[in-house]
């Protein structure tokens, strides 16, 4: 029998600090999640200096709590896994110079992730993953559809031309005084309520796999500019739904065509806004009805956000691919995939 690999993997791109020991690329030994989400509430989005601070105080700290539960030391590593980007250049030089450290000093194999992948591989956990495989990665920075046409192999075939799904979310979040992030108390509110504002769901019947959510973000925000000046008020709960219901209806529309043009056996749904009940109710039951031989494998919410679990798994397909940095690895602020 093969021995265990034991990843000891590292995620600090944004808001979350954190550290995990996966074995076999889909058992969590360890899965440690600091999150600073209080610290920067009421500047009303990630303060990077203030990230770089937390990261910096919490991850020695992390770093022992994920070895203790793991039970186990550093000779049983088998590699140091960091995500080097894409994210906040402060923030993801805490995590990387951690790992670097880590490996050098113990003499372990380093492998760079990118955070994406990391995301998409939260899936391993669920399931095991079938190529080719498409992903609906949504989260805070990006809304992409992402296909693998094999393990660790990404091309974007649409992407956001401008805000990502998250973002929207929140800027729409802050317009109704919820504080950041404010995706889950909008996805809470959309279902007390009704889709009566109809606003505009941009590029959703055209074939182009691309998105853009900055014209439903201003329709939004006038909307409720507009009745403020008059005085009129309006249901927050049916505000949500109708924003709701415009994001969730692109989102499964473009999905839908991208499963048409490229045929596949899963589709994963990841990142932060793969949380959201009403995109996961829309797009089972659509693929119920239209593409039931399509598996939608969904993270579960703990592994939806930032976390390091996520980033041991795509290190497991990034290892036995015999991808490795070396102590030259720097952080990648903008790292992205390459468009098909
Ligand atoms: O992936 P993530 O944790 O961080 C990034 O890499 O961006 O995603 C965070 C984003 C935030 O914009 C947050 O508002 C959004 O995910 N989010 C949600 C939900 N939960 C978190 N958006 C919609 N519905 C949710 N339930
Ligand atoms: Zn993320």
């Amino acid at each position: 029998m093969e021995k265990d690999e034991i990843i000891l993997a590292f995620e600090s791109s944004c808001d979350e600090t954190s550290v995990a020991v996966i074995k076999n690329g889909d058992v969590i030994m360890s899965n440690i999640i600091a999150t600073q989400i209080n610290s920067h509430k009421r500047f009303g989005g990630v303060v990077p200096e203030v990230a770089s601070r937390h990261h910096v105080e919490e991850i020695t700290i992390i770093i022992n709590d994920a070895l203790t539960e793991a039970g186990i030391s550093y000779g049983d590593i088998d590699a140091v896994a960091v995500t080097y980007g894409p994210g906040l250049v402060g923030s993801l030089l805490i995590g990387v110079t951690a790992a670097k450290t880590i490996a050098y000093a113990h003499n372990i194999p380093l492998i760079p992730v990118n955070h994406m992948a990391g995301h998409i591989y939260a899936a391993a956990f669920v399931d095991k993953l079938q190529y080719p495989l498409l992903a609906l990665m949504v989260s805070g920075g990006h809304t992409e559809l992402v296909m693998l046409t094999a393990p660790g192999e990404f091309s974007i075939i649409g992407e956001t031309r401008d805000d990502a799904a998250g973002e929207a979310y929140d800027k729409v979040g802050r317009v109704l005084g919820i504080t950041y992030p404010a995706g889950k108390e909008i996805d809470r509110l959309a279902h007390l309520g009704q889709d009566t504002f109809d606003f505009p769901r941009a590029m959703s019947d055209s074939d182009n796999l691309d998105f853009s959510f900055s014209g439903l973000k201003s329709a939004f925000i006038n909307t409720v500019h507009h009745a403020d000046q008059i005085n009129e008020k309006l249901s927050r709960e049916d505000l949500a739904a109708s924003f709701q219901a415009a994001v969730v209806d692109v989102l499964v529309e473009k999905t839908m065509h991208a499963l048409q043009q490229h045929p596949v056996k899963q589709l994963v749904v990841a990142g932060g806004v793969a949380a959201n009940q009403g995109l996961r109710e829309a797009l089972s039951a659509r693929l119920a009805t239209e593409m039931p031989n399509v598996q939608m494998i969904v993270p579960p919410l703990r592994l939806c956000g930032d976390n390091a679990a996520m980033v041991g798994a795509a290190a497991h397909i990034m290892r036995a691919k015999n991808i490795f940095a070396d102590e030259t690895l720097n952080a990648q602020p903008n790292l992205n995939f390459a468009r098909a």
